[in-house]
């Protein structure tokens, strides 16, 4: 990208070192969650005292800041963000704002019951719900504590709400739920929506849970689809990490996120914000600005915030350095990381 060009002299600042333009923000607005699943927590996990998280208020601010600036999506994660007490009100604040162009939100679905309906009336365009396994036994076993039926009646909600899409993230393990890639497709098909299959990253430690020997690549899932599906690569894209495939007569999309076998670092556009106000310039890399800080030294200000975010960008790394067989590099689980 050339900076010098005069479309890019009015671009937004949020250009990092390696003229990456960020136009995503992922805001993590709780590290709590009403389920457990391997890949992601430990058993008994210690989640950060509610006195430390930024208010509603300050989630507001940041996420008005990043859009003045230019962001165009921003998406809302946790934890499980329909726990936090109030939620509604940043979803609506946020949902209001000029120039987003994407409002989304990941959830593992159980809440969605209740909250499908007004979070679409507040904006929400698109959601990504969890899910792992249709099967009863086996999504217990993933989620530690969950009830499948829970999350496919949030699902159901998601669906009946009206939302532009509505996609399921599958996280592969090998032997866990590997057998289940064509069913849930066939699950997601049916209903006219799209899905996704994660390989596991290494974020905190998460019990006895061997990461490298439940490695299952992507190009797995998709040779295992391939008698079942015709899959059609595409180039389209949802701003997010996801490489996309059509199945063939249906309005379905397939995507793999595959942060092992095909690295997609070089077109990062994104940053996240974490439940306590601290600005993460990588998933897989400890860079951060407190951004806590400046909010509460500046209540009536944004410019200082605003530069703070400018900053930052000095400081987003090239990329992750993810390896399944080390211990992982990071303490931080995916609950705080905001996914
Ligand atoms: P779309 O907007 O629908 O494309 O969503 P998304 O895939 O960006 O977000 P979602 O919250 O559904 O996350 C799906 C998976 O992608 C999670 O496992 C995330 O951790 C992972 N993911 C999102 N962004 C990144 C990234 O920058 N790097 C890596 N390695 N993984 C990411
Ligand atoms: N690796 C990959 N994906 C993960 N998720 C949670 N933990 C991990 C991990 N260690 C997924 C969840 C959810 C999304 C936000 O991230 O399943 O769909
Ligand atoms: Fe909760 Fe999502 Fe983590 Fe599962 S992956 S424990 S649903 S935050």
């Amino acid at each position: 990208m050339n900076r010098e060009s005069p479309e890019n002299q009015t671009q937004s600042p949020l250009v990092d070192r390696f003229d990456r333009q960020v136009n995503y923000l992922r805001i993590s607005v709780t590290d709590r969650c009403d389920l457990r699943c391997v890949y992601c927590m430990s058993e008994d996990m210690q989640f950060v005292p509610r006195s430390q998280l930024l208010t509603l208020e300050e989630l507001y601010r940041v996420g008005k800041s990043f859009v003045d600036m230019g962001v165009r999506k921003i998406r809302i994660t946790g934890g499980e963000p329909l726990t936090r007490r109030g939620i509604m009100q940043l979803f609506e604040a946020l949902g209001g704002l000029d120039g987003l162009e994407d409002f989304t939100l990941t959830t593992n679905g159980t809440l969605l019951g209740r909250y499908a309906k007004a979070l679409q009336k507040a904006g929400v365009t698109r959601v990504n719900i969890s899910l792992d396994s249709l099967q009863q036994e086996r999504f217990k076993r993933i989620t530690r504590i969950g009830d499948v039926k829970r999350t496919l009646a949030g699902i159901d909600a998601a669906l009946e709400a009206g939302f532009k899409r509505v996609k399921i993230n599958s996280v592969i393990m090998k032997h866990r739920n590997h057998d289940e890639i064509p069913a849930l497709v066939a699950f997601a098909e049916q209903r006219g929506m799209d899905i996704s299959f994660i390989e596991e990253m290494p974020l905190g430690e998460t019990g006895d849970h061997d990461r490298g020997e439940l490695y299952y690549s992507s190009q797995e899932v998709l040779h295992d689809l391939q008698p079942h599906y015709d899959l059609i690569a595409t180039t389209e894209s949802t701003g997010g990490p996801a490489r996309y495939y059509r199945i063939n007569d249906s309005d379905t999309r397939v995507g793999f996120i595959s942060p092992h076998s095909h690295n997609f670092c070089d077109h990062c556009n994104r940053v996240r914000l974490t439940a306590e106000g601290r600005l993460l310039l990588c998933l897989g890399q400890e860079h951060s600005v407190d951004l806590r800080r400046v909010v509460r030294a500046n209540p009536l200000d944004d410019e200082p915030l605003r530069q703070a975010i400018i900053d930052s960008m000095a400081i987003k790394p090239k990329g992750h350095e993810f390896d399944l067989n080390a211990k992982p590099v990071l303490f931080r689980h995916m609950n705080v990381t905001g996914g």
